[in-house]
């Protein structure tokens, strides 16, 4: 089917949290390559993103973080628009569900669907909380999970993995305040999926077999499996109000709204810049446009089956002609988990690696979990910044423009005659746009800027293996064409990489003094007329060292440390005693004066300490927590100054115990004063 301009839409992200590789990866980066992709070729495109601002997880973000619901999902909200500019991806529009015109739209929308009949009204027993009087969520629910007996959420078990409804929760409270529940009726709207579900097995199962197969995998087994009603109501306070006299402390549920998100932001987009855009309906409306989805696998269902449901009742509306849906990327190995901090948060990268957006771009495309789970590994990424970015890449582009800067002041030297050799690389050149499309228009996008890093190869094998700079000397006139060549294929590069690559592709084309370009002219050897005057060269990408690597693998250590801690218990307490068993302990403050490791005994650390009369030597064994003794000097610590004294084996004294903390991990910490004080100063 032919179709006169593409609207793509990617999923919006809650604003509980900043975005993270795993969003990148799975949704906004092949959104924004395809979105590119198509501009570059001429084509009218949309591309639709925003904040998704209600639902429960945020709510659940706002206590955990003690404010109110609004100041998270603003402040979320900016983190997260900033990232994608500063990832370029380039949406045409950004908005949020809290707008006035989500509001509205999406209110319309519920209310023609009620007024229509085509919802179902049901009354049914949930959770209850008597004292804040309030029906709970399933997230909002803890108990005893059945089969494992950890504690889990009304949804899931987090320990066993097992998926939950609150009624099978043993002794269930509410998550929040501990508070025990009672179950209470409540009357909500639902959208009965069972009515589409002919349609939908004709328009999916039979109209579209070329839809991912993990995407049409799930469709199959959701439609085999019957579909039945879907409540589109929730009870909670945060989110649009149910627009139905009767439904005050209801809203719409999360999943109802936020997809409309797409139309709402759209028509926000289209009123104010019709000239640019046109009418939304245009877009949403008109069976000349194309839709597509762009998403992450745990949302296949909500893409798939029940927006379609919701825009087929309506009866408006276009439905999507695709829903290419990605996998997971996990982190080393582990699932990217929010609550575990288990994650590489966009916002934090560029502070770290600044200016490298593209690395990562280009890390996450060439590691897509398009086809399966894959894994993102901070080796991995620094190799193939080093291995393809800087010696492929940027190293072809280097060569080409100094050599230019070098023989020719920076000028496009003259072609001459072609050897076999510049014809077998120009034709490379010439087939590439052909094989980028046919994987582009399937989303193939891994294998596509594999095409463009191979085009790199031939570029950076044609100039190693021409030489100009040793041909210089015996026929000049050869490398003038050698160099001519060189330039159009780094030309071509800019191109190619432009959906993958945009902020070096930009550069890049700076560098080239090349303003025009277009995706028709990928394989052209006349992108750059002899005579033209190229700008100033500089390095694309910078090798990254193994310290910086590190840097990033330790901060994850850190987390997964922290995360392990969390989980374990503090001993017990031990009985009960006196103030006058306390009392036959001297604790004292001293100065640390001197600090050693032991000769020969691995685990000891000599300290010597001021306390205060005179100088006293402590050995304690925590050598292997301090790598670097000398920087306690100076520091004061507390150790028992009646402690009977201890000799070692090698004739040591110890005058006294220092106390240390015992970390989770089994590590030691010398206890220290949240303030200097006088040396001997007793502790009681
Ligand atoms: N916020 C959802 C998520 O992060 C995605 C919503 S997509 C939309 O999983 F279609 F509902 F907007
Ligand atoms: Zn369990």
């Amino acid at each position: 089917m032919d179709f006169k301009r593409t609207l793509i839409t990617s999923a919006l992200p809650y604003a509980n949290g900043p975005v993270h590789i795993g969003h990148m990866a799975g949704v906004y980066i092949p959104a924004d390559i395809y979105a590119r992709y198509l501009r570059l070729k001429g084509e009218e495109v949309l591309f639709v993103g925003g904040s998704d601002e209600h639902g429960v997880p945020v709510t659940i973000r706002a206590k955990k973080e003690g404010c109110t619901v609004q100041d998270v999902v603003d402040r979320y909200h900016g983190i997260i628009k900033k990232s994608f500019e500063d990832f370029g991806i380039s949406f045409d529009v950004y908005s949020r569900t809290t707008s006035e015109t989500h509001h509205q739209f999406a209110s319309d929308f519920f209310r023609k669907l009620y007024d229509e009949g085509k919802f179902v009204e049901m009354t049914s027993e949930q959770f209850y909380d008597e004292e804040t009087k309030q029906f709970l969520t399933d997230r909002n629910i803890k108990g005893e999970c059945p089969r494992c007996h950890a504690e889990a959420y009304g949804d899931q078990c987090e320990k066993c993995g097992a998926t939950l409804s609150p009624d099978e929760l043993i002794n269930p409270y509410n998550a929040v305040n501990g508070n025990p529940l009672v179950k209470k009726s409540t009357k909500h709207w639902y959208l009965p999926l069972d009515n589409y579900q002919e349609w939908l097995e004709q328009w999916i199962l039979k109209e579209h077999p070329e839809w991912r197969p993990n995407v049409y995998g799930q469709c199959k087994s959701w439609l085999d499996g019957g579909l039945k009603p879907r409540a589109v109501t929730r009870d909670l306070d945060w989110g649009i109000p149910v627009p139905v006299e009767g439904a005050e402390g209801k809203v719409l549920y999360v999943w109802f709204d936020a997809p409309i998100g797409y139309i709402s932001n759209t028509v926000e987009l289209c009123g104010n810049e019709p000239e640019r855009w046109g009418s939304w309906q245009k877009w949403w409306q008109d069976k000349d446009t194309r839709l597509v989805h762009f998403i992450g696998k745990d949302n296949i269902v909500f893409h798939c089956i029940v927006f379609p449901s919701m825009l087929k009742a309506h009866g408006d509306f276009i439905i999507p002609d695709n829903v290419p849906s990605n996998e997971f990327l996990n982190l080393e190995g582990d699932k990217i988990s929010t609550s575990r901090n288990w994650a590489v948060w966009l916002n934090e990268y560029l502070v770290d690696m600044p200016g490298k957006q593209d690395v990562l771009r280009y890390v996450l495309t060439a590691n897509a979990p398009e086809t399966k789970d894959n894994d993102f590994t901070w080796k991995d990424y620094q190799a193939r910044n080093n291995n393809e970015l800087v010696a492929v890449y940027g190293n072809f582009v280097n060569r080409a423009l100094q050599l230019t800067k070098k023989y020719y002041g920076g000028e496009v030297p003259q072609c001459g005659e072609l050897t076999g050799k510049d014809r077998e690389t120009i034709a490379e050149f010439r087939d590439v746009k052909q094989r980028m499309e046919a994987l582009l228009d399937q989303f193939k996008f891994r294998d596509a800027q594999k095409e463009a890093m191979n085009l790199a190869r031939i570029g950076n094998k044609y100039i190693a293996d021409e030489e100009p700079w040793k041909v210089i000397k015996t026929d000049p006139e050869r490398v003038k064409t050698v160099i001519f060549i060189s330039l159009q294929l780094t030309a071509n590069l800019s191109i190619a990489f432009e959906p993958f690559l945009p902020a070096s592709s930009k550069r890049l084309r700076e560098m080239l003094c090349m303003d025009a370009f277009r995706w028709e002219e990928l394989g052209s050897m006349e992108l750059l007329p002899c005579g033209k005057q190229l700008g100033e060269p500089s390095l694309l990408f910078e090798k990254i060292e193994d310290e910086v690597i590190q840097a990033q693998i330790d901060k994850l250590q850190a987390t997964k440390k922290a995360n392990e801690m969390e989980s374990v218990k503090a001993e017990p307490i031990k009985p009960t005693c006196g103030y006058e068993d306390f009392e036959k302990l001297d604790i004292r403050v001293g100065t640390i004066l001197e600090c050693e490791k032991v000769p020969k005994m691995k685990k000891l650390l000599r300290f010597l300490i001021d306390d205060g009369l005179e100088k006293r030597t402590i050995v304690s064994g925590i050598a292997q927590y301090y790598t670097e003794p000398e920087t306690l000097v100076g520091k004061q610590v507390l150790f028992i100054a009646n402690f009977a004294p201890k000799e070692f084996k090698n004739g040591l004294v110890s005058e006294g115990m220092i106390l240390s903390a015992v970390d989770a991990d089994g590590s030691l910490v010398v206890t220290t004063v949240g303030r200097h004080v006088k040396p001997g100063s007793q502790v009681g």
